[in-house]
């Protein structure tokens, strides 16, 4: 074919494409025009595979029949999830109350494929995790976000439940990029009004002494969405899941792709439940580096620092664009936000990634007193 032709081909290809698609840009990082050394940018957790998961995973891995198909709908694993959650709750959890995928994207995104037709409303808060007005807008949802603002309360919320009606409604807690929770009093009175599915994304509960795991047996239209990517280090093996009433599940598992959850996914996160004391302990160190953190860079008065139940912090405020400059000479990648007032979100880090940024931190208040 001439490449004339082919060219043309291309453009009808696209041409065949649904609008939404058309639509949409793919989902982008930042690009770095430095060379990052410590990267802050993503929530991923600093530390390595513990010694002892790797060395069980090898095992079993030697032992694993990658030539077959995994379970359909890893019900092992989801059993494993279950006892797992039942332990944490100290109540009884099932396994037909949890479904597994590849990271919570891939569970939010069946969410709104399961309940979004195309016009349909989806509400969630603003500013938060960008991957609920993605999927939304592929569905041909329209996307409404709620400013968190003062305003953001009961009265505010049902007023607009009731005018817009969405089909499904996201809270994110603690909320990315701010860090902060949403009351549980309010989310429970939203899912007690709404008869739409109420998720909430609790991604970073980990870090947080606050979550609505043990709320879901009561309220069947809520359901908690959580990750193996933050505090548990698995952002690279892709695993999420959801805890909610079974037959929310069950219908859920329709839009799933069968042996979604490839089977070394599965076995690493078995292993990983192994050991979840590693995991604890691991947090409690996130907990003391934020607290560390947060104290030494509230230090600045000319900015304002959100307190963070997550493992970021978030600031805003004019100067945080130097910041973020200076961090980057350095080598140190975060994220930043081009909102009405400009904004930045800082993973915390190792002991010794952390003490970096506040290196940066103290040549940055330095260079502010010498101007
Ligand atoms: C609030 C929130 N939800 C979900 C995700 C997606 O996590 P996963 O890696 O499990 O897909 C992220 C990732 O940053 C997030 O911040």
């Amino acid at each position: 074919m001439s490449p004339i032709k082919q060219n043309e081909k291309i453009i009808q290809l696209k041409s065949m494409l649904r609008s939404e698609v058309k639509a949409i840009s793919p989902y982008q990082a930042e690009i770095d025009s430095f060379k990052v050394k410590i990267n802050l940018a993503g929530n991923e957790s600093p530390f390595d595979l513990p010694a002892v998961v790797k060395k069980e995973f090898k095992a079993c891995f030697e032992q694993a029949e990658i030539n077959r198909y995994p379970d359909i709908y890893s019900e092992k694993l989801q059993q494993k999830m279950a006892a797992y959650l039942s332990e944490e709750l100290k109540q009884k959890v099932t396994a037909d109350q949890v479904i597994v995928g590849n990271g919570s994207d891939n569970i939010l995104d069946i969410l709104i494929r399961a309940f979004v037709n195309p016009g349909d409303k989806v509400l969630a808060q603003a500013p938060t995790f960008s991957m609920y007005k993605y999927f939304t807008e592929l569905s041909g949802g329209e996307y409404l976000a709620v400013p968190l603002n003062e305003n953001f309360n009961y009265q505010s919320l049902q007023k607009i439940i009731n005018q817009e009606k969405p089909k499904i409604i996201f809270f994110c807690s603690p909320n990315n990029p701010t860090g902060q929770p949403i009351a549980r009093e309010l989310i429970l009175k939203i899912a007690e009004l709404f008869t739409g599915p109420v998720i909430v994304d609790e991604a970073y509960a980990d870090f947080s002494e606050l979550n609505l795991l043990s709320d879901i047996k009561t309220h069947p239209n809520l359901a908690v969405t959580r990750t193996f990517s933050k505090a548990f280090g698995l952002a690279g093996i892709r695993f999420g899941y959801l805890y909610g009433n079974n037959a929310l599940v069950e219908e859920l598992k329709k839009v799933l792709v069968p042996y979604n959850l490839n089977s070394l996914t599965d076995l690493l996160v078995s292993v990983m439940l192994d050991n979840i004391e590693i995991i604890k302990q691991r947090v409690a160190v996130i907990k003391e580096q934020r607290q560390l953190m947060y104290q030494q860079l509230n230090s600045y008065q000319k900015w304002r620092l959100y307190p963070s139940m997550a493992n970021f912090l978030y600031i805003e405020g004019q100067k945080t664009t130097i910041f973020k400059k200076l961090l980057n000479q350095h080598g140190i990648k975060i994220r930043s936000y081009n909102s009405e007032t400009p904004a930045i979100r800082i993973t915390i880090g190792s002991a010794a990634e952390n003490e970096a940024v506040l290196n940066v931190f103290a040549e940055f208040k330095q260079l502010e007193q010498e101007e």
